[in-house]
């Protein structure tokens, strides 16, 4: 099945998360852990992800899934899987928890190691964000659908950078490894996935990520950003990897809007 054949059945899944987790959210009464990782995990998250795995399962047997709530999967049986769907179903626990509303349920579709399709649903304002690879980058809301594009900067541009940075994050931690933006505009967001569409549409024009990171949480930005003309990487501005790493961790990560820009001598190198 091609990516543009399953799109919309995998949008009205991902809705379907979305619509569990934001009743759970509204309710307010919900479950909480702290994993082995030492983060956060709600009734929220595992009710997405029951949601999420059932019907992909469902929609294509062929075709497992790596959930960051099923992620013990050892890279020894991945690592052959020409195919997978790989879903973060709750992206922003920390929010969810914190009330702050900016989460969101993501589902991508990864081929040969390269996310060829990505959904990015918010359950609180019912916006999709989904790209195909070659196909573009969209929105879509109560507005309609359109086409998005990152912000494409020329030299002069990188002296006023709009970042991209959590509510819980510092802006100092981000500030301080790139090279002195005159001016700086935060724009202020949760979730990696929610940011990383804010830099595809254009509203930020950079997002600093620091410390580990699943690669759940960039599969569908990376297909969706790139579509939009921006690009995700590491902090030595070489492309993430999937599906090769057994410890499923991501380093640390940039998300750009703008490929024009010298990215190597905007950065601080450590
Ligand atoms: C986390 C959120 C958070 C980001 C972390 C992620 P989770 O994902 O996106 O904003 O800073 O890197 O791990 O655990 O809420 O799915
Ligand atoms: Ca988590
Ligand atoms: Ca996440
Ligand atoms: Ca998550």
């Amino acid at each position: 099945m091609k990516p543009e054949e399953c799109v919309e059945q995998v949008i009205a899944i991902a809705v379907e998360a979305g619509m569990a987790i934001k009743d759970i959210y509204l309710e307010g009464s919900f479950d909480k852990e702290i994993k082995a990782d030492n983060t956060p995990v709600t009734s929220a998250d595992l009710a997405a992800h029951q949601i999420i795995t059932a019907a992909l399962t469902q929609l294509t047997p062929d075709i497992p899934v790596l959930s960051e709530e099923d992620a013990d999967i050892p890279l020894s049986e991945r690592v052959d899987w020409p195919r997978y769907w790989l879903v973060d179903p709750l992206d922003g626990t920390g929010e969810f928890i914190a009330g702050s509303g900016d989460f969101s349920v993501i589902i991508a579709l990864v081929e040969h190691n390269r996310p060829i399709m990505g959904i990015v649903y918010v359950p609180m304002t019912e916006v999709i964000y989904y790209a195909i690879a070659g196909l573009g980058a969209y929105k879509r809301s109560n507005k309609g659908e359109q086409r998005i594009a990152s912000r494409q900067l020329t030299l002069d541009d990188s002296h006023s950078l709009r970042l991209a940075v959590s509510r819980r994050q510092d802006p100092q931690s981000v500030l301080k490894l790139l090279n002195q933006p005159k001016h700086c505009e935060l724009v202020v967001l949760g979730g990696a996935a929610l940011k990383s569409c804010l830099v595809a549409e254009g509203r930020a024009d950079c997002y600093v990520r620091i410390g580990p990171t699943g690669e759940w949480d960039t599969g569908a930005a990376q297909i969706i950003v790139e579509e939009a003309g921006g690009q995700i990487m590491d902090l030595e501005l070489q492309p993430l990897s999937y599906n090769e790493r057994e410890s499923l961790e991501n380093p640390n990560f940039i998300v750009v809007g703008s490929t024009h820009l010298p990215w190597d001598e905007l950065l601080v190198s450590e």
